[in-house]
């Protein structure tokens, strides 16, 4: 006999309405952050696609202005850029300038969609001639000396507009330099999502010719974190919100989910989750062999980011999902 008082889970499992009604959790089009690149350029009809990563784009501001208004008619609500500028130098000098590529394509986007959350990446990586995230001497990033350029690159993201900024370079310090210069140039209200736990990772691959930051010499390892570490990720969190970093962000995501989980449990903050291009790129190419159903596998790892506690989600099939979403 089998017993009558044993767990049937299939119970409310019957019918999709029945697993509606008791569904946990769901991605909806507030959760989602897209991804620009946004190339200086005089050609306004530059519109490039990346080889690794399908279906994404460097763009002219003419471009990202076309792209971003179909996003937005199809709900977009938030979006993060990175810039490619004409010239590079040792001080990545483009990332702070008030004319650089970043700063107009914020003011263009806040121009023309106000209602659009505007984010800008912060780091230096795109801007420099060797392409690591700071200033370097004799091979090795330097610190302390990185922080002004970071602080500086911020303050020009916010009073170009920018609704939030981000810093993504993983220096020591780089919240609290931040936070000091937009307070002393009046941005108190501007928020920082810190990339805290950000991991020296092989899936950054594909973003690296996207964004044309591959470094030059040696790797980011000195100064992003060893991916075999998780107590190391909470005591980052633990100085980013220290320092006054507003939203804490794990990347890369779904390798990461323990990571994310455990920020979630430990904090109050919101929790950012970063779908990096590798992980894009991974899942277009077996969706383009066949081998896997493409929005059934995008649908399945975006909810696993809410299921471990993310509340932001960036990923560069926002624009794919919030068309599936209508
Ligand atoms: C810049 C930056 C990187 C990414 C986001 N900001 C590259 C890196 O650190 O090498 C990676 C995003 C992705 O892979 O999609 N520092």
């Amino acid at each position: 006999m089998i017993p009558s008082d044993f767990f049937r889970g299939r119970r409310l499992r019957s019918s999709l309405a029945m697993r509606e009604l008791v569904r946990e959790n769901m991605v909806t089009a507030n959760d989602l952050i897209m991804p620009y690149f946004v190339v200086e350029t005089d050609d306004d009809s530059f519109k490039k696609e990346i080889s690794s990563m399908p279906g994404q784009y460097q763009l002219s501001l003419t471009q990202l202005k076309i792209k971003v208004a179909e996003a937005v008619a199809d709900g977009l609500k938030a979006c993060i850029l990175f810039g490619i500028p004409a010239e590079k130098d040792e001080v990545g000098s483009g990332a702070y300038d008030d004319m650089g590529i970043v700063q107009k394509a914020i003011r263009l986007l806040k121009d023309t969609f106000p209602e659009l959350v505007v984010i800008a990446d912060t780091c230096l990586c795109e801007y420099t001639s060797h392409g690591h995230c700071g200033m370097v001497k004799n091979e090795y990033v330097q610190n302390d000396p990185t922080l002004n350029l970071l602080a500086k690159a911020a303050v020009a993201q916010a009073k170009a507009g920018a609704d939030m900024v981000a810093p993504s370079d993983m220096m020591d310090g780089r919240v609290a330099a931040i936070r000091a210069a937009l307070d002393d140039a009046g941005f108190t209200n501007t928020p920082i999502m810190s990339y805290a736990i950000k991991y020296a990772s092989a899936f950054y691959g594909p973003f690296r010719e996207a964004a044309e930051s591959t470094p030059q010499f040696g790797d980011r390892k000195t100064y992003q974190m060893d991916p075999p570490n998780s107590r190391e990720g909470m005591r980052e969190a633990v100085a980013d919100l220290e320092e006054g970093a507003d939203i804490l962000m794990v990347k890369p995501g779904l390798p990461y989910l323990d990571m994310v989980r455990q920020v979630r449990d430990t904090f109050d903050t919101p929790v950012a989750v970063y779908q990096v291009s590798g992980e894009y790129s991974m899942i277009k190419a077996a969706a383009q062999n066949d081998w896997i159903d493409e929005m059934g596998v995008v649908m399945e790892s975006l909810v696993a980011f809410k299921r471990a506690g993310a509340d932001l989600i960036l990923t560069y099939f926002t624009e794919d999902v919030l068309k599936a979403l209508k």
